[in-house]
């Protein structure tokens, strides 16, 4: 863990003044830790009834795509607004910075599936909250939410009440 947590960097005033941002890109640059990242973040699922991931765009992509593709299973992304170019389902949410809504394609997954939600962060945990009403919207079901960063100090997780929630990393 200390191995991904310095695989972490920050970058103080980004994207805008007083913001923190937690820099994931040394981690996807190391082929090693982002092995290790991938492998802890499905591990908690292996053996459970789950039949698809879905990602947050944008760093969303990168793990998540990752998680599917070790677990065997389909891999359904959550875009940002007018990126999706078949029949969409919208929620819009608050940011830690500003508000944003996602989209999914509305025949992305059906009443019988059970998704594994998966993000580099979970900060305020409006883009989750709002990752879990898409995903029902159509019908499925969230079996957990799972992200490689946490930031214990927004409270991201109490928006996520009811929903299992994992991270790797605590700050
Ligand atoms: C970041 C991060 C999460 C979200 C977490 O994405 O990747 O998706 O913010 O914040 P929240 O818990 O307060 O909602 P961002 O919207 O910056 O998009 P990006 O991945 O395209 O940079």
């Amino acid at each position: 863990m200390h191995r991904l947590r310095s695989k972490i960097r920050d970058i103080p005033d980004f994207p805008i003044p007083g913001i923190i941002f937690k820099d994931i890109t040394p981690l996807v640059k190391d082929p090693a830790a982002l092995r290790l990242a991938v492998h802890l973040l499905l591990q908690p699922f292996l053996g459970r009834p789950i039949t698809a991931v879905a990602g947050m765009e944008a760093r969303g992509f990168i793990f998540g795509s990752l998680v599917a593709w070790e677990l065997g299973l389909p891999f359904v992304p959550l875009r940002k607004p007018g990126k999706l170019p078949y029949d969409v389902q919208n929620v819009s949410y608050d940011l830690e910075y500003g508000s944003a809504m996602l989209e999914i394609h509305s025949d992305a997954l059906a009443d019988t599936d059970r998704v594994l939600l998966i993000d580099d962060l979970l900060a305020t945990g409006g883009t989750a909250k709002a990752s879990c009403e898409l995903i029902e919207k159509l019908g499925a079901t969230v079996e957990a939410c799972a992200f490689v960063v946490e930031l214990d100090f927004l409270q991201g997780r109490d928006r996520l009440d009811g929903y299992e929630t994992h991270s790797l990393l605590h700050f």
